[in-house]
C-alpha cells in the first residue's frame, strides 16, 4: 500500500515509521509512507496556502488550488491504473466517525492519499470535486488532520495481511466480534494483593475461553451497552 500525505506541517509523519510493528511494515515494503508539503504546490512566491473566508467570519480557510496541484502530482507520479484501488480521504470532524470495520475495508485498497486540514477547514469545492471520503475520528475539535491522519494510519497498517506477526492477535481484539476485549494479566501471579484469576493459571484452554467470552460479555454489556445492543 502506498499511503500519501497532503499536510503544511510534514515534519508531524517524520516518527510514525519507526516504532512496532508500523515500522516493520515500512521497513519490509508492505507499505511505503510519502509525505508532501502543501506549501511546494503554493501560487506565488509566499508559499500562501490559505486566505480570508468569503461572508467574513474568524480564521483562514486552505484554497482549492494548492491541493488539486498536490493531488495531480501524487495521481500522476502513482499511475494506479484502477482508480477504485485509489482513494482520496479528508480528515474533518464532519467526516463519518471512524469504526474498527472502516479501517478493515480501507486496508484493501493500493493507494489512500490523506489530506490534513488546518485553521477553519478546506475550500468546499475542492471537497466537491476531488474527495472520495470525509473521515472523522470523533466528536471533538483538534486543531488540524495531522493527528487524525496518523490515526488512520496506524489503525490500517496493522490490518494489511503479513504486518501483524498472528493472524489470530488480530482476530481477538476489541470491536473484531462486536466485544470489547476481555481482561489481561501476565506475571507476577500476586500483585499488591490482587491474584490473577485462578482459571487462567490451570491450563484449562475450554474453561480459559469461556471465561473470557463471559468476560467480553460482561464489560461490554457495562461499559458500551450500546455495542452490545447492536449484536444482540
Ligand atoms: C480547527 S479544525 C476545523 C474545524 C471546522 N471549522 C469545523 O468546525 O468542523 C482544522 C482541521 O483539523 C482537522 N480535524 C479537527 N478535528 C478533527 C476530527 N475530529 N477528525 C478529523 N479531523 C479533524 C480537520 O482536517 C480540520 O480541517
Amino acid at each position: 500500500m502506498i499511503i500519501d500525505i497532503i499536510t503544511i506541517f510534514p515534519g508531524m509523519f517524520e516518527n510514525i515509521s519507526e516504532y512496532g510493528v508500523i515500522r516493520e511494515a515500512f521497513s519490509n515494503g508492505n507499505c511505503i509512507l510519502n509525505v508532501y508539503n502543501l506549501r511546494d504546490f503554493s501560487i506565488g512566491k509566499h508559499r500562501k496556502v490559505d486566505d480570508r473566508p468569503y461572508g467574513g467570519g474568524p480564521g483562514m480557510v486552505m484554497m482549492p488550488e494548492p491541493l488539486d496541484r498536490a493531488l495531480d502530482h501524487i495521481k500522476k507520479k502513482n499511475a494506479i491504473k484502477a482508480s477504485d484501488l485509489q482513494k482520496t480521504i479528508m480528515l474533518t470532524p464532519k467526516g463519518k466517525k471512524l469504526c474498527q470495520p472502516c479501517l478493515k475495508n480501507l486496508s484493501g485498497y493500493e493507494n489512500l492519499i490523506l489530506i490534513c486540514g488546518r485553521y477553519e477547514g478546506i475550500d468546499e469545492r475542492f471537497i466537491e470535486l476531488s474527495v472520495d471520503m470525509e473521515i472523522s475520528i470523533g466528536d471533538y475539535v483538534l486543531t488540524g488532520g495531522e493527528i487524525p491522519a496518523l490515526v488512520l494510519i496506524d489503525g490500517i497498517v496493522r490490518l494489511i495481511p503479513g504486518v501483524v506477526g498472528s493472524e489470530k492477535s488480530l482476530i481477538l481484539e476489541s470491536f473484531e466480534e462486536g466485544l470489547l476485549d476481555w481482561p489481561q494479566y501476565t506475571r507476577p501471579p500476586s500483585y499488591r494483593g490482587l491474584e490473577v484469576p485462578p482459571v487462567l493459571l490451570g491450563g484449562n484452554h475450554q474453561q480459559i475461553d469461556k471465561w473470557r467470552k463471559k468476560k467480553s460479555v460482561d464489560i461490554t454489556k457495562k461499559r458500551r451497552p450500546d455495542l452490545f445492543d447492536k449484536k444482540t
